[in-house]
C-alpha cells in the first residue's frame, strides 16, 4: 500500500521546507522528501538545501570570521587596540561553520516534528497522474499525493574543460571547505559567490584574482553602486579583471594554470594553487521524470510557472531556484508560503518587485527595486537623493564611513522606485526600503519618519530628504 499525503514537497531547501511547514500549518497532511548527500549524524540527508548546507549560511559564517580577522589585523590599531599579528586556524574556522550548519539543519528537523511534516529520505520523481493526484516515487517507496510542490533548487554551473573535484578546483561546495589559506586563489566569475568567497580568502591572506567575462562589473546593480564597489574591493586587494575570455585550463596535482585573453585582446596566464568556478547556477530537474509526465520547462531548463507558481500540470506547483526569478533563499520562501496559502484557498501573495538583493562583502551592498539605468531605459522620469555615510555620525564612530545610500523616486508621484546602498549594515538597512516600497510609500513618507540617532538608518532618512533637495546633514 502506498503512502498517501495531501501534499508532497520534493526538496528540503528554503523553498521546500517552508512550503511543507506552511502547508502543514494550514491543515494539509504533508511530507517532504530530500535526497542530498550531506548526511546528518543519523546518516539521513540534511534539510535546508543549498542555503543551509553549502550556500547562504556557511558562506556568511566564513565572511564573519574573516571580517573579524581583518579588523584585528588592520582595523584595531587606529582605535588604540593592540593584539599583535592575528593568526587564523582554518580548521577551527571551518569547524565553527560546520557547527552552525549542524545546528540549523537539525533545527529544521525539529520544525518538521513540531508542525507534523513527515520527512521522507530519498530522491523524488513523478510516476503518473492518478485519480486522486500524483503517484510519485521517493527512493524505493511509492507515494500518492493530491498535490505536489517541486522545490528541487539549483546546482553550480560548471565550464567545459574545467573538471571540478572540490579540492583543487571548487564550486560553491568545495569553496566553503578549503582547508588552508591558498597562496594564490583564482576565481572565474565576479558575481555574488566570486566576490563573497574572494573576500573571505583575501582577508585571510590569499592573493586573489577574479576573471570575469562581462566588461561591466556587477551589471545587475545600479552602476553608481557597482563603480563604488569596484573601487573599494580592488583597493582592498581583490584583483578583478573584467572582459576576459577563459582559454585552456590545465589542472596539475597541486596547482592550476589558466590561459585567458584580457579585455585588450592580449593573451595572459594565471597560475594558482586553488581555483573557484562561480559562473552561475542551473536548475535541478535531474531525475524528476518531468518529460514523461509532460511537466513543461522553459528554454533555460527551469520549470515553467505562472505568477502563483502553478505549473502546466494540475495540482503540481514549483518554487525557488528551479523556477524563473532571482535565485535567492528569501524569494524561494516567499513563493513557498504563497503556494501553500493559495492551495488552501487563501489569497497568497508574492511581490517580485520588492525582493531585496544583498551581497555580503565589506562594505555590504544591498538594493531593492529599479536601478537608475533601468529607469533611464524605461523612460521613467525620476528624482534621486544620494547621501554618503561619511556624513553619518554612527558610521564614523563604527569606523565605517565608506559608501552611500541612493534613493530613486518617481518625479511626479514621489513613489519610491529603488533604493541602493553600499555600506556597513546595508543588509539590514535595505529592509526599511522594502517595507516602504511594499506599501507603495513615497520618499516624503520616509522623510517624515523619526529615525533613531545616531544610527546608520539616518542615511536612509537623509537620502529621502535629498530626493526633495532638503537634506539636513549633507
Ligand atoms: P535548494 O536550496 O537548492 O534546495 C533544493 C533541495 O532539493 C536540495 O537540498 C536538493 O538536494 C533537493 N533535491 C533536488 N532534487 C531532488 C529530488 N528529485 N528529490 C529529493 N530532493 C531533491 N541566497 C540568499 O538569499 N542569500 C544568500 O546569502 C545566499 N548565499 C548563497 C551562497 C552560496 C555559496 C550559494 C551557492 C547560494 C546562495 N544563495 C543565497 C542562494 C540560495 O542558497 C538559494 O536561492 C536557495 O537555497 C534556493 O532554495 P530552493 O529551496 O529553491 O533550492
Ligand atoms: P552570478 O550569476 O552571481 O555570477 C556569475 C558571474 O560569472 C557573472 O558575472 C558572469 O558574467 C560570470 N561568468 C559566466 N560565465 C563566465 C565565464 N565563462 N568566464 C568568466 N566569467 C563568467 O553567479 P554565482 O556567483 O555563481 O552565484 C550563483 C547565484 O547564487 C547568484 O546569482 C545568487 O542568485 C546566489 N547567491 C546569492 C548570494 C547572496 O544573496 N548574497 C550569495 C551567493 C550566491
Amino acid at each position: 500500500m502506498s503512502k498517501q499525503f495531501d501534499v508532497l514537497v520534493v526538496g528540503g531547501g528554503p523553498g521546500g521546507y517552508v512550503a511543507a511547514i506552511r502547508a502543514a500549518q494550514l491543515g494539509f497532511k504533508t511530507a517532504c522528501c530530500e535526497s542530498n548527500p550531506y548526511a546528518d549524524p543519523k546518516g539521513e540527508p540534511r534539510l535546508g538545501g543549498t542555503c543551509l548546507n553549502v550556500g547562504c549560511i556557511p558562506s556568511k559564517a566564513l565572511l564573519h570570521t574573516s571580517h573579524v580577522f581583518e579588523e584585528a589585523a588592520h582595523g584595531f590599531e587606529a582605535q588604540g587596540i593592540s593584539v599583535g599579528t592575528p593568526k587564523i586556524d582554518v580548521a577551527k574556522m571551518i569547524g565553527r561553520k560546520n557547527g552552525i550548519v549542524d545546528q540549523l539543519t537539525g533545527g529544521i528537523k525539529g520544525l518538521f516534528k513540531k508542525n507534523k511534516v513527515t520527512q521522507l529520505n530519498g530522491h523524488g520523481s513523478f510516476v503518473k497522474q492518478v485519480a486522486d493526484g500524483w503517484e510519485m516515487k521517493v527512493g524505493e517507496e511509492t507515494v500518492v499525493a493530491k498535490q505536489v510542490i517541486v522545490a528541487t533548487g539549483s546546482k553550480a554551473r560548471h565550464l567545459e574543460g574545467i573538471p571540478v573535484d572540490n579540492k583543487l578546483v571548487c564550486d560553491n561546495v568545495g569553496a566553503l571547505d578549503i582547508d588552508a589559506v591558498p597562496k594564490k586563489l583564482a576565481i572565474i566569475g565576479a558575481g555574488v559567490i566570486g566576490l563573497e568567497m574572494g573576500s573571505v580568502w583575501r582577508r585571510l591572506g590569499a592573493d586573489v584574482t577574479i576573471l570575469e567575462a562581462m566588461p561591466e562589473f556587477l551589471a545587475a546593480a545600479d552602476q553608481d553602486i557597482a563603480k563604488e564597489a569596484f573601487k573599494l574591493l580592488t583597493k582592498q586587494g581583490l584583483k578583478i579583471n573584467l572582459g576576459v575570455k577563459i582559454g585552456d585550463v590545465k589542472v596539475g596535482k597541486k596547482s592550476v594554470s589558466l590561459a585567458y585573453t584580457d579585455k585588450d585582446g592580449a593573451e595572459q596566464k594565471l597560475d594558482a594553487d586553488r581555483l573557484i568556478v562561480s559562473v552561475g547556477r542551473v536548475p535541478n530537474t535531474d531525475g524528476l521524470n518531468a518529460a514523461a509526465v509532460g511537466l513543461k520547462l522553459n528554454e533555460r531548463g527551469m520549470i515553467e510557472v505562472d505568477d502563483h507558481c502553478r505549473t502546466n500540470l494540475p495540482g503540481v506547483w514549483a518554487v525557488g531556484d528551479v523556477v524563473r526569478g532571482p535565485m535567492l533563499a528569501h524569494k524561494a520562501m516567499e513563493e513557498a508560503v504563497m503556494v501553500a496559502e493559495v492551495m488552501a484557498g487563501q489569497a497568497g501573495h508574492c511581490n517580485f518587485d520588492t525582493v531585496p538583493w544583498i551581497i555580503y562583502t565589506a562594505p555590504e551592498i544591498a538594493w531593492v527595486g529599479k536601478t537608475e539605468q533601468q529607469l533611464k531605459a524605461e523612460g521613467v522620469a525620476y528624482k534621486a537623493g544620494k547621501i554618503p555615510f561619511a556624513f553619518n555620525g554612527r558610521a564614523m564612530g563604527m569606523a565605517a564611513p565608506e559608501g552611500f545610500v541612493k534613493m530613486l523616486a518617481d518625479a511626479k508621484t514621489d513613489r519610491i522606485l529603488g533604493v541602493h546602498i553600499i555600506g556597513a549594515s546595508a543588509s539590514e538597512l535595505v529592509a526599511e526600503a522594502v517595507v516602504t516600497m511594499e506599501f507603495g510609500g513615497a520618499s516624503e513618507d520616509l522623510a517624515r519618519i523619526c529615525h533613531g540617532h545616531p544610527t546608520m538608518s539616518e542615511a536612509v532618512h537623509e537620502a529621502a530628504l535629498a530626493c526633495d533637495k532638503r537634506p539636513l546633514h549633507a
